[in-house]
């Protein structure tokens, strides 16, 4: 078999996306599989669904210098031979320095149809909160390639689901959860076999 892609996938959090994408891991055939798992938060519930799977997981903690963090973060990946860095609920803004590093090779998943309700401040619940405010008929959520700009880089893929007048922040957050994590799996192994180019969507937005 083809050597699979190494995934070093950064979290804040709970970590539901990153077990979709380590029980991916598990199916033989997936192309990829999780190197290495990084939490800038110790309490960070996904530390421990890495630790269960077997996959080497560490904090490190936010520092006020990005660069520093930015470095430590590149050493351990570096470390794990991770090729591809998938933000799963990673609540940091990468430096430029590590965006440019990682060209391409940086993915992330954001509860929204983005462009719509993305940009900084625009993180968990906020981004639902903003949805039903705006009394928007659907949502859904996005994979995207990490460029300078927040949320702004490439389209990889995206899944819409309905937005229900009785909704709360929390029913929407549910049925869309659901969809993430269907479509990180799907996303990642888009990427990873080349069936979607970094280079090729970033043409085409720039069309
Ligand atoms: C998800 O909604 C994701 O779109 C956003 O942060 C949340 C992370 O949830 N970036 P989890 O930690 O994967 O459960």
């Amino acid at each position: 078999m083809k050597e699979r892609a190494r995934l070093g996938v950064l979290i804040s959090g709970r970590g539901t996306n990153l077990q979709a994408i380590l029980d991916a891991s598990a199916q033989p055939d997936y192309p990829a599989q999780v190197v290495v798992v990084i939490s800038d938060r110790p309490e960070a519930v996904g530390l421990e669904r890495a630790r269960r799977a077997g996959v080497p997981a560490y904090v490190v903690p936010w520092s006020k210098d990005a660069k520093e963090f930015a470095r430590q973060l590149h050493r351990i990946l570096q470390r794990h031979g991770a090729e591809w860095v998938c933000l799963a609920g990673f609540l940091r803004i990468l430096d430029s320095e590590f965006v440019d590093r990682y060209w391409g090779r940086i993915l992330n998943i954001h509860p929204s149809l983005l462009p719509a309700f993305g940009g900084r401040g625009m993180y968990g619940e906020r981004v639902h909160r903003a949805v039903l405010a705006s009394g928007a008929r659907e949502s859904g959520c996005t994979v995207h390639f990490v460029t300078a700009e927040v949320d702004a880089g490439p389209v990889i893929a995206q899944v819409r689901v309905p937005v229900f007048p009785e909704d709360t922040v929390e029913t929407l957050a549910a049925r869309i959860a659901e969809q993430e994590h269907r479509l990180y799996p799907e996303a990642i192994r888009r990427v990873v076999t080349g069936e979607v180019r970094f280079e090729e969507l970033l043409a085409q937005s720039r069309r």
